[in-house]
């Protein structure tokens, strides 16, 4: 692995990727300090915008690229905020143990790898966020799950630009065929149900 800012360009910023709208209006909408991202890979847009981000993956040395100061120099010059970015990154398994404590974070971020907001959300301080698509099923899990509780949708208009919505919100989870499927059938799966209405990403709030 090349470790260092191409992969950020090679992943995210050269497909225009980067989903920097969405944390920006995250952090308009809601009052979000201590982030958590597990299974991020090189996805380093939410320090843009937070301050505080704590990164998780077991991808083999993923923590080379935490480590590049061509990283670290990116983050500190395009940072939109005036605090010094506090970055940690754990290379491991995010169903093990992290070293962070309970109940810490505001925002817990889902994207594209596994049951992130089932593994970590003892992390999650009470009332905090969890921002999640439904690429393997962990916003199906969420639904289904009494300690989150559904508070709005996402939609990516461009990589800029993210709709935060709260209305109507008793019409999503509506499977296309049939009844729901369980919590045991989606985890087996690990495939997003189809329902009549996809948006790019749920917001549930942690109760
Ligand atoms: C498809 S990538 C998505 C990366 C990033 N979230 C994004 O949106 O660009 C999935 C990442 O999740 C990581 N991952 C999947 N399961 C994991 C686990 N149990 N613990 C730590 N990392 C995991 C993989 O190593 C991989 O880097």
């Amino acid at each position: 692995m090349i470790a260092g800012l191409s992969l950020y360009k090679k992943y995210h910023a050269d497909k225009e990727y980067t989903s920097i709208g969405l944390f920006r209006r995250l952090n308009k909408v809601y009052k979000i300090e201590r982030v958590l991202y597990p299974g991020c890979h090189v996805h380093i847009t939410p320090s843009l915008i937070f301050s505080d981000v704590t990164y998780v993956d077991s991808f083999r040395n993923t923590y080379r690229f935490y480590e590049a100061a061509d990283v670290k120099e990116f983050i500190s010059s395009h940072k939109e905020y005036e605090a010094e970015a506090s970055i940690h990154f754990y290379q491991q398994d995010y169903n093990k143990e992290l070293p962070a404590g309970e109940n810490q974070f505001d925002l817990i971020i889902s994207q594209y790898a596994g049951f992130v907001g089932q593994a970590t959300k003892k992390y999650l301080k009470h009332k905090g966020l969890l921002v999640c698509n439904n690429s393997h099923g962990d916003a199906s899990l969420a639904y289904l799950d009494n300690d989150y509780e559904l508070i709005a949708v996402y939609n990516r208009k461009s990589d800029e630009s993210f709709t935060i919505s709260d209305k109507n919100l008793d019409t999503y989870f509506i499977p296309m065929k049939g009844a729901h499927p369980t919590k045991e059938a989606i985890t087996q799966s690990m495939k997003g149900v189809g329902y009549t209405k996809s948006p790019g990403g749920y917001m549930f709030r942690k109760i």
